[in-house]
């Protein structure tokens, strides 16, 4: 198999950034060259690129970031391209080369370059994002996970809280919930229980949970009678923020107390929407309900993006829904759009984010770019 991993030129050495599509970036003047002289990735829209060409010394290295950025001596061909997953590529952008034309993302909007983080020499405050949709199934859990371990990938510290009593995100990371003694539950309902004590250390380097498991869906019920019960959560997360750059909080499918104790600890809200007839039922809802969060307890909560998941570019009605959602958000929505995949399924199987699973895969660099959005999202404050 043709693949290759890239290391970011201006991203931090050694952490494998997978390549989608691995294609000939050669040098005119060393066209018979062996293609380990150029490490290329290319997103899984297909329209921007990241390369470092140069020799294998690494001398003479060149750093370019788009298409129309390459530099004289270079040459693009898109047909010489190596696609390791091309079903999946294919419900991204059908006419890839199109696309990368006309730099039209699958939004169709125009798609902007999010450049790689640097590394970061301090760590904290924390921003925390609620993952949040009352609906079942639209990829909150899958979000939370593979959008913590891109984060975690790019040297950022970040904590996972599991704040569904499914326990899946938990799962997910390969935590058996029911052999679990302290969970989130403890955290929320004990005085004086420290978070230290809840805390896993996922696999993923720079990247710990708070775990949950059926235990929290007493706290939805005895919470309403706690002083101040909203607030439950951010009180629990005070004393952690300054050890993580991002917190993720995984929501129950629903709005009731636990999901507006996860909106009132938050700065953002992403809110994951699989690209289906009825994803914009329950929207309405749910953005009154982060409304009235905003106004009675959390004025700096907003609402950070819309997340397309599941989406099949190949089908009329996934392209439609994805239309609408754009009319209705506009800006709001991720430039970053989620294909469907059976790969994501798998990682739940795997216990790991699909980062490590298959971090070659599409899917993960499409969470990779996810968090490249996010976080220029967030420096662009
Ligand atoms: N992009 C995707 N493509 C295919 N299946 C997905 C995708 N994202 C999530 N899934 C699968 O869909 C199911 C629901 O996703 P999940 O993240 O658990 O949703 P939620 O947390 O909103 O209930 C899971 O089985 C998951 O593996
Ligand atoms: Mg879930």
């Amino acid at each position: 198999m043709n693949e290759s991993t890239f290391t970011p030129g201006g991203g931090q050495p050694g952490i494998p950034v997978g390549s989608v599509a691995v294609r000939t970036f050669a040098n005119n003047a060393a066209a018979n060259q062996p293609m380990t002289t150029a490490h290329t990735m290319k997103m899984m829209d297909g329209l921007h690129v990241n390369a470092t060409a140069g020799n294998e010394s690494g001398r003479e290295s060149t750093h370019f970031a788009a298409y129309d950025e390459v530099p004289e001596g270079h040459f693009y061909d898109p047909d010489a391209e190596y696609e390791p997953d091309p079903e999946y590529a294919a419900t991204l952008a059908p006419d890839a080369a199109r696309q990368r034309r006309e730099r039209i993302g699958p939004t169709g909007r125009p798609l902007p370059y999010f450049p790689i983080p640097g590394p970061l020499t301090d760590h904290g405050p924390a921003k925390i994002i609620a993952m949040c949709n009352q609906k079942g199934g639209v990829g909150k859990t899958t979000s939370t996970i593979n959008l913590g371990a891109a984060l975690a990938e790019y040297g950022r510290r970040v904590l996972l809280v599991d704040f569904d009593p499914q326990g899946a995100l938990s799962v997910g990371l390969g935590v058996n919930p029911m052999e679990l003694d302290l969970t989130v539950y403890n955290l929320l309902m004990e005085r004086g229980m420290s978070a230290d004590e809840v805390l896993l250390k996922t696999a993923v380097p720079n990247m710990d949970l708070l775990p949950s498991n059926i235990d929290l869906s007493a706290a939805e019920v005895q919470l309403v009678s706690e002083v101040a019960r909203e607030s439950t959560l951010q009180r629990a997360l005070k004393p952690l923020m300054n050890d993580y750059d991002y917190i993720v909080i995984d929501c129950q499918p629903s709005l009731g107390l636990l999901t507006v104790n996860a909106l009132t600890a938050a700065h953002k809200v992403i809110v994951p929407l699989e690209c289906e007839f009825f994803a914009l039922r329950g929207v309405a809802l749910l953005t009154e309900t982060i409304e009235k969060v905003q106004e009675r307890l959390n004025p700096e909560l907003e609402l950070d993006g819309i997340l397309a998941t599941m989406y099949d570019s190949r089908t009329v009605h996934s392209r439609e829904v994805l239309a609408r959602v754009v009319e209705a958000f506009d800006d709001h929505v991720y430039h970053t759009v989620i294909g469907r995949t059976v790969r994501f399924p798998e990682t739940t199987v795997a216990g790991e984010p699909i980062t490590t699973y298959a971090s070659n895969s599409v899917g993960a660099a499409a969470y990779r770019q996810l968090a490249r959005e996010v976080l220029a999202r967030c420096h662009a404050e």
